[in-house]
């Protein structure tokens, strides 16, 4: 990888020290033009006809995501966020009174709130599964934890407060021999790691475009497996989604378009293609190479200041960094950060519900590098963290 290179493409490194990928990621050059033009065209000669001459590109948008995680590009929706993309797959399943839905401790606060909402709603049982010893979910109480009443399996591939990368291969094992279904939550490993759905064992993924994949915001998308299509019935139909049968019926459309909506951003699609694209052209090995080597080289720096903790959970960790200034709030230290031109940001609570029941570890600092960062600027980071520690 040409960092440097691939910095000059980005015009944010100019400008600021950017740890705030797991907010959302900068975007490249390329990428602002390719919206950029579209905005131009729908202002030119009107957006239904812009869609029109770019209907190759928008295919490709597809083809882009399929290819990111081994999929087909018509067992793909696009979506305007992840939790929409989320929720569009688990309310599409068909829960009855008695049945299980289960899930891990790093599970994201939106997912939790439906699974709740499930819970008070239908009387559907939310089981939360405990960590092993070193922080990931325990698989091994998970097969004890999946029966016959379990519907559904919920995992945060990566959460949003920490570091940790879920063992979701092993998840997808168990769900496979339970004939569960497996929602997984890729949003924070989606442009961060490689996603292969056939290993990974998943029936639907979630992910978003502006964190890892350095795409626009407003942008998600959701991966349905074609084989549970038939399983599912999704919670909202509308002209894009299904076709009305001319009387009093309707017919859904193939596949994973019956999950979308008829009208949408052209510009933010045709953004999150060329951000795929990227992804694919440096290649998701080398990204994660990188971004691996990142999380651990501050993660490191970190713990080696006096006063400074690093807070992160599990066997394999990512580019996510969290930690603690003893006697200085979380705030404050991102405050500090900003002052100095680094941006970072910090967990919250009631993000991670069932991570905070067990830890209450929350609010922590989060730094996130990706593969654009340098070392330097990690170590800058860990400077100015460094002075508010001492003073
Ligand atoms: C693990 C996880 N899931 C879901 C989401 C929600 O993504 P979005 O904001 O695109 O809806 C986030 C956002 O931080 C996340 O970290």
């Amino acid at each position: 990888m040409d960092i440097e290179q691939l910095r000059a493409q980005t015009p944010g490194c100019a400008r600021r020290i950017h740890l705030n990928n797991a907010g959302a990621g900068l975007m490249t050059r390329a990428t602002l033009q390719a919206m950029r033009r579209h905005l131009e065209l729908e202002a030119t000669i009107g957006g239904y006809e812009a869609a029109e001459q770019a209907e190759e590109a928008v295919a490709d948008t597809y083809r882009a995501l399929a290819q990111l995680i081994g999929g087909r590009p018509q067992e793909l929706a696009l979506f305007d966020n992840s939790t929409r993309a989320w929720n569009a797959a688990f309310h599409s399943v068909q829960f009855r009174p008695g049945d299980r839905v289960v899930t891990g401790r790093a599970e994201y606060g939106s997912n939790v709130l439906s699974y709740l909402q499930l819970a008070r709603r239908l009387g559907v049982e939310v089981v939360v599964v405990p960590n092993d010893g070193q922080g990931q979910i325990d698989v091994e109480a998970l097969g004890r934890a999946v029966d016959e009443r379990t519907r559904l399996i919920g995992l945060s591939h990566i959460p949003t407060g920490g570091g940790l990368v879920n063992p979701a291969e092993e998840v997808g094992r168990i769900a496979r021999a339970a004939g569960a279904l497996f929602l997984l939550d890729a949003t924070q490993s989606a442009g961060q790691l490689p996603l292969d759905v056939e290993r990974l064992g998943c029936d639907l993924l979630t992910g978003t475009g502006r964190k890892f994949l350095r795409g626009p915001r407003g942008t998600g998308f959701l991966w349905v497996r074609e084989a549970v299509l038939e399983r599912l019935d999704p919670s909202v139909v509308e002209i894009e989604a299904a076709t009305w049968d001319g009387a009093r019926g309707f017919t859904w459309a193939p596949g994973a378009r019956r999950f979308e909506s008829w009208e949408r951003s052209y510009v933010n699609v045709l953004g999150l293609g060329s951000a795929v694209r990227q992804a694919l052209a440096l290649g998701m090995e080398a990204i994660w190479a990188r971004d691996a080597m990142l999380g651990d080289r501050l993660r490191r720096e970190l713990e080696l200041v006096p006063g400074v903790s690093t807070h992160d959970l599990g066997r394999v960790r990512c580019a996510i960094v969290t930690a603690r200034v003893e006697g200085v709030a979380a705030q404050q230290v991102r405050r500090r950060l900003a002052e100095a031109g680094i941006n970072v940001t910090t967990t919250v609570a009631e993000h991670s519900p069932f991570d905070t029941e067990e830890r209450g570890v929350h609010p922590l600092v989060r730094l996130s590098p990706h593969y654009y960062n340098t070392e330097d600027e990690l170590s800058e980071a860990v400077r100015v963290v460094s002075e508010l520690a001492r003073s």
